[in-house]
């Protein structure tokens, strides 16, 4: 850890968009805390960055527990001052609608999606306070603009990011912390390829396409990390409790 180097914590680390966020901030020279559930996909992300020369450490971490929460920005804190809180955990239900989704079903979506950032934020924003100010960068998605059938849990967190984002920013103001939320249309990544083979979907059924230029595109999780990293950068200073929507161009087509 150099002095002066900003300290980040980066959640859903382990893989995709995350783990992308997580590249570009430590190359970027952020000291970088890696939060997932998934321990060996965190190490290797550790890996990386340190064989890259930059700085990380991993805590393996469930977001929808407190003390897992609390044990991450305790981690975050040992490293040094904490400046930026990245959320990107995420998580989908079965294909469900309000008359079929369980109970535990529900809850978890809404935990890891969106309780997550009340519980990190219990224990982190006070550091950020502390630190004099800093950036959190929420993780919503297209779904809550515009969805598909049988989606009701995620797209009600998507929705719910939006909302709560917009919050932070007017709670957190005085204290010189921004929130700012990226919303990303289709992304290449685990998640993506797990909905498709649970929704018994090809990718040219679902209308993916990564043919450039192409409305709706699917983006490669770099180029959803890259607005992140702006985002949570200085240069967007006055980007404050608003929504990035980088989806290619998906909500602009009505037919
Ligand atoms: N992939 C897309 O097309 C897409 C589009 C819009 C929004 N998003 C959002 O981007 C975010 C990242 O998605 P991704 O596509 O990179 O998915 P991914 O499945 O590749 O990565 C998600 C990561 O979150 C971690 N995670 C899940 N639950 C967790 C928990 N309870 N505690 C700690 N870590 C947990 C997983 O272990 C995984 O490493 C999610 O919030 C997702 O909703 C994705």
């Amino acid at each position: 850890m150099q002095s002066g180097q900003r300290v980040a914590l980066v959640t859903g680390a382990a893989s995709g968009i995350g783990r992308a966020a997580a590249l570009r901030l430590a190359a970027a020279g952020d000291a970088v805390l890696l939060a997932d559930r998934d321990e060996q996909g965190l190490d290797a992300v550790a890996d990386e960055i340190r064989t890259a020369g930059g700085v990380a450490e991993a805590a393996p971490a469930d977001v929808a527990s407190s003390s897992d929460c609390a044990k991450a920005v305790a981690a975050a804190a040992d490293l040094g001052p904490l400046r930026a809180v990245v959320h990107v955990a995420g998580v989908t239900a079965a294909p469900d609608s309000v008359e079929t989704i369980s109970d535990h079903d529900l809850e978890r979506v809404l935990a890891v999606n969106v309780g997550a950032i009340f519980r990190l934020g219990r224990h982190a924003i006070p550091l950020l306070r502390a630190a004099g100010g800093g950036v959190i960068v929420t993780t919503s998605s297209v779904h809550a603009f515009a969805t598909m059938t049988d989606n009701a849990a995620y797209a009600a967190s998507k929705g719910a990011i939006v909302a709560l984002t917009r919050q932070l920013a007017l709670d957190l103001a005085p204290d010189r912390i921004r929130a700012v939320c990226v919303a990303p249309g289709s992304v290449d990544t685990p998640m993506t390829r797990h909905e498709l083979r649970r929704r018994w979907l090809s990718a040219e059924d679902a209308g993916f396409t990564t043919e450039p230029g192409a409305i709706g595109r699917v983006a490669a999780a770099d180029e959803i990390a890259a607005v992140i990293a702006w985002a949570a950068s200085e240069e967007a200073s006055v980007v404050n409790g608003t929504t990035i929507v980088a989806d290619a161009g998906l909500l602009a087509r009505l037919v």
